[in-house]
């Protein structure tokens, strides 16, 4: 028998996923439609104390329409060097949204209030205006690593003072959780977007959800639309 260990992406349908598949009610997600997917994104987005949520194919589309929501043509974004969003969404940043990246070091892919205070740029013709600080939880090259709430505090606080959104990457949320034990809603009052992956060790076949207020994910809707994320 071969066991890969490559990735929690390559698990294959369990006979429970494809009853469950088989069983459920489905209908058109683009009309909003699909009691299924509506009943999920409810679910999730009470889960974390958000007021919406909005199911897409993968989570790298999730952190995309996230990044486009944040950020617009001259604006930039920071996040960790070894960041998903930075690494390993195809340029995204950049195609999808024509920002600017501000990549900072850090211990186990982890940044602090502190690194990204001094990296927040000053209000100056010369420089984009930072308008977006993205996390990843877990830290997927940062071997896994995790952040405490008692982490994200300071970093939360500073954003809004500065007027920045925070975004989370939250593709193995869940397994950062169970390792704290800490409370999803707690996580949830901490940013304005969370992506989180189902299909990452979590026995669902499919698709991550962006959360969000009502008005952010309303406009992720339409972007959802226009990277051919709806699905019927
Ligand atoms: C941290 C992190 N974010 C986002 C993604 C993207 O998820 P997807 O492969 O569903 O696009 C991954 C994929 O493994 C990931 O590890």
């Amino acid at each position: 028998m071969l066991i890969d260990l490559r990735s929690d992406t390559v698990t294959r349908p369990t006979a429970g996923m494809k009853e469950a598949m088989f069983t459920a009610p489905v209908g058109d997600d683009v009309f909003g439609e699909d009691p299924t997917v509506n009943a999920l994104e409810e679910k999730i987005a009470k889960l974390f104390g958000m007021e919406a949520a909005l199911f897409c194919p993968s989570g790298t589309m999730t952190n995309q329409i996230a990044i486009r929501l944040h950020t617009r043509i001259q604006t930039e974004v920071i996040c960790h060097q070894y960041s998903h969003i930075y690494l390993y969404e195809g340029g995204g940043i950049m195609a999808n949204s024509h920002a600017s990246v501000k990549l900072l070091p850090g211990d186990l892919g982890k940044i602090t209030a502190s690194q990204i205070a001094d990296s927040i740029n000053p209000d100056d013709v010369h420089a984009p205006e930072t308008t977006l600080v993205s996390l990843e939880n877990t830290m997927n090259k940062g071997g896994g690593s995790i952040y405490t709430l008692d982490e994200i505090k300071p970093i939360h606080a500073l954003c809004k003072e500065k007027g920045i959104k925070l975004h989370l990457d939250g593709a193995r949320l869940f397994n950062a959780l169970v390792e704290t034990g800490e409370n999803p809603a707690d996580w949830g009052a901490q940013f304005d977007t969370i992506s989180i992956c189902l299909s990452k060790g979590l026995g669902c076949p499919i698709g991550s959800l962006l959360l969000g207020s009502k008005a952010d994910i309303k406009q992720a809707r339409k972007v959802r639309k226009v990277f051919g994320g709806g699905m019927r």
